[in-house]
């Protein structure tokens, strides 16, 4: 099913070339979300393009442990049977890396009579759950955590949950999801509201299925007051059919490779670019690169309403720019921090990075090895004060030479090796096989391309 990588590989400095533009991978956020939503649902739904990956994979079995079988046809094409209720599973529910799979399934399972238990590998169970836990409780679910916080979860659901009115600390689409899953089974309106606003794959693949979910912007000069989004539960879901858009958060990595090494024009087919995730790319062009998107939704509708696009990047024809980004933009762009550290690396002048709290609770530390990253590259400082990152970049291709431990974290891993195809000596990196939770075909991604990254097993 999905390719294997090798724990330890070595990144090359590479000429990257454009005669084999690469098939991205399918969204991960949507596939999760694609899953629960058709297991969820009455009937056969059926989904185009699902990202085959380790983390999406455990939650295919986790919804089909729940009495929604999901299984792959011969086309390539997911079809998952729904009942409109699940059953007690009769095994822990095991979401293995994910945070988006153990959150939205906590917010699914509370509105269903049933008993549970979530867990997940070492890291995370090292994630944070309250975040979930206090609303979806306030909603009548009853929840317990190890230490009040971690997982293993143990829940007990409810056919009916009361409808609540949640006001999001942070931005976070997980946190958001889970209310709005669990939303479905409360009559009346439920409503949510986020201070910035964070992706809204939810909004927009929940009604595909039949949800009644409406959103307010908030009117301009008035962004405090946040986004709203109104559930009215009760409502039956039917099967759909989905369309997965390949995913922003791998196209960055490619992105970035071909910007620091590649040669021509290199067009990206298919690429989500949900307004809400596509920070990273606003951020490189602040820095001077050139990237085009060109509208390419094949199926409406269909999608989901997901803006798709081609998108087609040129190298940098200088060094970029070093730029200031600020914790507005998060959201945007939340796993792109360490792929735009690499940027920084070689960038002139100084990069600060803004806001970057949440980033220690993610699959690893990802401050920590923002930090790690840009010592790798040799960029003259990466100095941190509060929440941001400051790196003076090299102006020019990073020294590199280092071996970097990707700590557990398959971003942290593919950051590392695009670092080496930009640098003047290679990048090895430990923990590389952390890749296949969400980019099983990465090295053979990559090696089409004509980059050099090898095995040192
Ligand atoms: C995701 C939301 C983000 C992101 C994660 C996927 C989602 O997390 O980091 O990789 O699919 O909803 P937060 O919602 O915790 O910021």
């Amino acid at each position: 099913m999905t390719a294997h990588t090798p724990s330890r590989l070595v990144a090359h400095p590479s000429r990257l070339k454009t005669d084999n533009p690469p098939q991205l991978p399918g969204d991960k956020s949507i596939s999760h979300r694609a899953l629960i939503c058709a297991g969820l649902a009455t009937g056969t739904s059926r989904i185009h393009g699902l990202l085959e990956a380790h983390d999406v994979i455990a939650t295919a079995g986790a919804v089909s442990a729940l009495g929604a079988p999901c299984r792959k046809l011969e086309n390539g094409t997911w079809q998952v049977n729904g009942h409109g209720a699940w059953q007690t599973p009769n095994q822990n529910l095991n979401l293995a890396n994910s945070g988006t799979g153990a959150r939205l399934l906590l917010g699914a399972l509370a509105g269903q009579k049933l008993s549970a238990t979530v867990c997940g590998d070492d890291s995370l169970s090292a994630r944070p759950m309250k975040r979930v836990i206090t609303p979806l409780a306030k909603m009548g679910a009853e929840l317990h955590a190890r230490q009040d916080e971690y997982l293993p979860v143990h829940i007990k659901g409810r056919r009916r949950l009361a409808p609540i009115d949640w006001r999001m600390r942070q931005a976070s689409a997980q946190v958001k999801s889970a209310i709005m899953l669990a939303a479905l089974a409360a009559p009346g309106e439920t409503r949510i509201t986020e201070p910035r606003p964070s992706r809204d794959h939810s909004e927009r693949i929940l009604p595909l299925f039949g949800a009644d979910i409406a959103v307010s912007e908030p009117a301009e000069g008035e962004e405090s007051a946040g986004r709203m989004i109104c559930v009215r539960g009760e409502c039956e879901l039917r099967g759909a059919e989905v369309w997965v858009p390949a995913d922003p958060s791998a196209a960055a990595f490619v992105v970035v490779a071909h910007l620091l090494a590649g040669e021509g024009d290199l067009t990206l087919r298919g690429v989500g670019v949900n307004p809400h995730r596509v920070g990273l790319f606003t951020c490189l062009r602040e820095m001077g690169a050139e990237i085009e998107f060109t509208p390419a939704n094949k199926n409406g509708a269909a999608s989901g309403g997901e803006p798709v696009a081609d998108i087609l990047v040129r190298p940098f024809a200088r060094a970029p720019e070093g730029v200031r980004v600020d914790a507005r933009r998060a959201p945007a762009m939340i796993d792109e921090y360490p792929v735009l550290a690499v940027v920084a690396a070689a960038a002139r002048g100084v990069t600060r990075l803004e806001g970057l709290a949440e980033l220690r609770h993610k699959e690893s530390d990802r401050f920590a090895a923002i930090l790690r990253l840009a010592g790798a590259a040799g960029a003259d400082a990466a100095r941190e004060d509060g929440d941001a990152i400051e790196v003076r970049g090299c102006g020019g291709p990073p020294a590199g030479g280092g071996c970097i431990d990707a700590g557990g974290d398959h971003r942290i891993a593919m950051s590392a090796l695009v670092l080496g195809l930009g640098c003047r000596r290679a990048v090895e990196v430990s923990g590389a096989e952390w890749i296949a939770t969400s980019f099983p075909d990465f090295v053979g991604t990559f090696s089409a391309l004509g980059a050099r990254i090898e095995a040192t097993d």
